[in-house]
């Protein structure tokens, strides 16, 4: 098996002003799929072709943003071995016990130099994707209900030090990098694109003043027309857009940029390429990410809310 160490985006748990309004969004607009709600309130979904019992928890909170992202590695030695390395590397680890989120085993967690809290965990309850294993449709009802993407694909992230974060994912976590953007002066990186799989990016930073924050969770869809569909679904629901549909020149994603209703930005967005380990990454310049079409391709301009809002 090629595959092994840390394998995928598993979960993010968003704050939400209104619970209600967030899980309207999410369930009804988005068309995820509410698998469970626990003893404090948090209300757990998943998209219809994920097979794990949840990629989205939402907690009600009196302000907007994540309050961290998890990845879902091989098996329990690969736990244990990734938080031996991270201790050895110089960074703090706490165990979450198992069943703090429901139907989750324990969680590895520590914080990034840019300030965002990161989980690593070998267990989740596998709940299927209602779909036959043997002999399935290709097709299920779930499947076109609302944008309805097949899985919480990445997510961007803003925050200091995102030098000290790329070594941290590419030394010890087994990621590595595919595109980047330089500083205007070129001598480092102001954003950054890590995978830790087939995928262009599983996890992405952009060099930030203030800690912690996030610029978009990001949902996959499977064609351009299910993009241009979601943007017809956003519309009818009255839900804020940001930039798109269009296509970014960075990884080549077909995309929409739009906000919930407590104002964290999420992405619907299909297609990129896909890179392996040994490819050198694609390098943007900084006046690339807009007058390049590095951001917006087909605009070709650095639309000013990408750089300035985050939640
Ligand atoms: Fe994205």
């Amino acid at each position: 098996m090629a595959m092994t160490g840390v394998l995928r985006p598993g979960h993010a748990q968003l704050r939400v002003l209104n619970l209600e309004e967030g899980v309207h969004h999410y369930r009804d607009v988005m068309g995820m799929i509410e698998t469970g709600r626990d003893a404090q309130g948090r209300v757990y979904l998943k998209c219809w072709d994920e097979r794990d019992h949840h990629s989205l928890i939402l907690r009600e909170a009196d302000s907007a943003g994540l309050d961290f992202f998890a990845f879902k590695v091989l098996d329990d030695a690969t736990l244990d071995e990734q938080e031996a390395k991270l201790q050895a590397y110089g960074v703090a680890t706490e165990r979450m016990p198992a069943g703090d989120l429901l139907e989750t085993g324990e969680r590895v967690r520590f914080t990034l130099p840019s300030g965002h809290l990161i989980e690593l965990y070998a267990r989740k309850t596998a709940v299927g994707n209602g779909l036959q294993v043997e002999n399935p449709a290709p097709w299920t009802k779930a499947s076109e209900n609302g944008i309805a993407p097949v899985r919480l694909d990445h997510c961007l992230l803003y925050g200091p030090n995102i030098a000290e974060v790329h070594k941290l994912f590419t030394e010890v976590l087994g990621f590595y990098l595919v595109e980047r953007v330089l500083t205007p002066d070129g001598q480092g990186n102001v954003a950054i694109w890590l995978s830790c799989s087939h995928k262009v990016h599983d996890i992405a930073f952009v060099e930030h003043a203030e800690p912690g924050k996030l610029h978009h969770l990001s949902f996959l869809l499977e064609s351009w027309e299910e993009v241009l569909r979601a943007g017809d679904i956003m519309a009818v629901n009255q839900v804020p857009v940001d930039i798109g549909p269009t296509r970014h020149g960075v990884t080549r994603g077909c995309t929409i940029y739009a906000w919930d209703p407590s104002g964290n930005r999420f992405e619907t967005f299909m297609g990129g390429y896909q890179p392996y380990p040994d490819y050198e990454p694609t390098t943007w310049t900084f006046d690339g990410l807009g007058a390049g079409g590095g951001l917006d391709y087909v605009q070709r301009k650095l639309h000013e809310t990408f750089l300035t809002v985050v939640s």
